[in-house]
Parts: structure tokens; sequence; C-alpha cells
């Protein structure tokens, strides 16, 4: 009798189920009040969210302790605290927005004229337009404008705080024309994706594992007033263990639809959330506004991205771009490094070890590392595209 109960509780720790969620758990994780004490570096807390102003974060994070605490904040406001922050004005010059808006209107146009592209899993057709991948597609475009956006030490910085070095930047766009109507509430990427079925299947620590695999964030591409619909949050939802599988049940959407939180956003603010935090787009109830956000998906090394990204191809165009750019003084060398780190391969493996065999060090050299190496010795774009495609080749089996 006594094995049976050690077995049973056994496998009710390991094996999470969505009959086992419970609500009044649930609330005792969420209903919480997010204290301004807490985060020395937030300039305000609103609904219960942290909100930072972007150049006092740069400013308190410039040099060594003062980043390493900058970063350790923000990383338990994703993990224990409330889960989201807001970086006001994250972008000092929006006129780099409006440009890559420009671009991905262009892209929307065509999608439409070719009628391919853009299929949305949570919306009906039309009702919204999705540029997948809009990460490789704007870089592709314009490298110098892809330059000066990801060149953007708040989005590397945030990054960091959550992923740590060598993360996997991935990007799609959402524009939400008026009308378009609420997502129903969900977690992000991995486990968010799949069914209960399937989510069941994964084993508790996987439950864990999935929210320290990937950060989501939002660049705003216009103002946001409420009536456009800005994302539903649910602070602290993301606390709950087993809220992949409780999503799945009536009384959690119930709670999320009474005691969700909405922030108006403005042009150039980015929001970061961790992906086990409960959100759904809004309904864009505006008469004229079409909500465009670029989507950031950023992955950590040690996971799978979501979307295949040709970085090899991006890391080709980009180079001659951020040449120019740091030769003209229109990028730093510190904003180039946060736009390589958006573009080329951080990490060096999977790779090919008979072929692409560590040298100087545990790790095989890294696309990232070759494009350091090249800018800062001046390589002809010709020599750094031939270096790039050995590159990739030596890691091939
Ligand atoms: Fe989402």
């Amino acid at each position: 009798m006594k094995t049976d109960n050690i077995l049973t509780q056994r496998a009710d720790r390991v094996w999470l189920t969505e009959a086992a969620c419970d609500l009044d758990d649930f609330r005792a994780e969420v209903e919480r009040t997010t204290q301004l004490a807490d985060y020395p570096h937030a300039a305000a807390v609103e609904k219960n969210i942290l909100i930072y102003d972007s150049a006092s974060v740069l400013k308190a994070a410039a040099f060594g302790e003062g980043r390493r605490a900058v970063l350790a904040e923000i990383c338990e406001a994703f993990a224990t605290g409330p889960g989201v922050v807001v970086l006001k004005r994250a972008f000092e010059d929006t006129a780099v927005i409006d440009a890559a808006s420009g671009i991905f209107d262009d892209i929307i146009n065509e999608q439409h004229r070719s009628n391919s592209g853009g299929g949305d899993h949570f919306a009906k057709p039309g009702a919204n337009d999705r540029i997948w991948n809009s990460l490789e597609k704007h870089c592709l475009r314009d490298p110098q404008n892809f330059a000066a956006y990801y060149g953007n030490a708040l989005i590397a910085l945030v990054s960091e705080a959550w992923l740590g070095p060598s993360y996997q930047m991935t990007a799609q766009v959402n524009r939400v024309n008026p009308g378009g109507a609420a997502q129903s509430a969900h977690r992000d990427y991995h486990l968010g994706f799949q069914t209960s079925s399937v989510i069941e299947q994964f084993p508790d620590h996987v439950h864990r594992l999935s929210p320290v695999l990937t950060l989501q964030g939002a660049v705003a591409h216009c103002d946001m007033p409420l009536e456009s619909g800005p994302t539903l949050f649910l602070p602290y939802s993301q606390t709950y263990v087993p809220g992949y599988l409780a999503l799945k049940r009536q009384e959690f959407r119930d709670y999320f639809d009474r005691h969700h939180v909405q922030l108006p956003l403005e042009k150039g603010d980015l929001v970061f959330f961790n992906p086990a935090l409960f959100h759904a787009a809004g309904t864009n109830r505006s008469e004229g506004i079409k909500r465009v956000a670029n989507l950031l998906q950023v992955s950590s090394a040690f996971g799978r991205a979501m979307e295949t990204v040709n970085r090899e191809r991006m890391s080709a165009i980009l180079y001659p771009a951020l040449k120019a750019m740091l030769a003209n003084g229109r990028l730093s060398s510190a904003d180039a490094a946060c736009a390589i780190a958006s573009c080329a391969e951080g990490y060096s493996f999977p790779t090919n070890l008979d072929l692409d065999p560590p040298v100087g060090g545990l790790a095989p050299k890294t696309q990232a590392q070759l494009m350091h190496e090249a800018l800062t010795g001046g390589w002809e774009e010709a020599a750094f595209t031939t270096a790039l495609a050995a590159q990739s080749k030596k890691k091939l089996s």
C-alpha cells in the first residue's frame, strides 16, 4: 500500500496533466502586486507591469557592476516577477522604425499581389497581415536599415539578460487591421504550440525548461492606444508550472478574460515577456489604426528556433553595409556588435568536428566571430563571402 502511494505520488509529480490544474493554486501565484522598490532601475509600475526608461537603463548598464545589476534585475522580472517589461523610447531615432515600416508595407503588398505568405495561426485570413521571417527579408532588402534597427543596445541587453550570449534572433511582423479580432490567451513556443496530449508526454522539468529557451519581444511601429488592441497580459502567470495545460481549461481562460491588463504603447517602445506568460493580442476597435508590431522571438543558443533563417546569406549582405556605416560613423562598433548578434550564427555547434576542429579553445569559430574578424581586419567583401561559404561547408557531415 505504502509502495503504491510512492509510485502514484512520484508519477503525479513528474507527469503534469490538464485535469490536475487547480485554479486556486494558480490564483495564489498570480494575485501579487509588483513593488517598484524591488526593481530599482525601473521608472514605474503600471497595471502591475514594470516600465523602464531606456536611456536610464543604458546609463546604468554602461559599466561592469552596473551591467550585472541591470541584467540580473531584468532576468528576475521575467522569472519570478511580473514576467513582462516595457522599455520606453528604445529607439532614439524613430525614422529608423518608419523606414522599416515602409519595407514591411512593401512586402505585405507583394504578398497580397502574389497571394502568397502571411498565413496566421491565430487569425482569419484578411483580418491581419503577417510577414514570417521578417528578420531575413528585412536584412536582404535593406541591410543598412537592418543594421540601424538591430544595432540596438536594448534588444541585445534584454535578450542577454534572459538567454545569455549567442542567442538566435528571429522576427515576424504582425499588422492587425481595424476590426481585427483578439487572439485567444496562450503561451508561446515551444510547449505553447502543442496540444494537451502532446504536452502531457513531457516530464515536469521540460515544462520548466521551455520558458528559458526563448524570449518574446515586440517593437511598436506605431502609437498603440488601447482601442487599437495592444497585447493583453496576465502578470505572474508564467510562474504557474502546469500553465501550458491549464490554458486548455475554460476556467483559466475565463480568469484571463476577467483579470488581464493592457498598456498603451508609443512608437519606438519595446515590450519583452517570458514566453510562458499568459497573453493575447487585443481586438483592434479603432477606426483607422493599422497596428503594426515586429514580434521578436529570441531563442537560446541551445534551443531550436521556430523559423529557418539563412544566416550565411544575411551575413554576406550585411557585411558591406556594416563596413560602410562604421567607416562613415553612422554606427558605433558597440551597435554593430548588436546588429551582428541579430544576424550571424553566434554559436559553434552543431558542426563537423573532423573538418571544423576547435582552435585555441573548446569551440570552433562562429559565423559572428568570423564577421568581427573580417570587420576588424578590413577584409574585402569577396574575401569575407568566400570565408563564410567555406566555414558553412566545414560544418556539414
Ligand atoms: Fe504569443
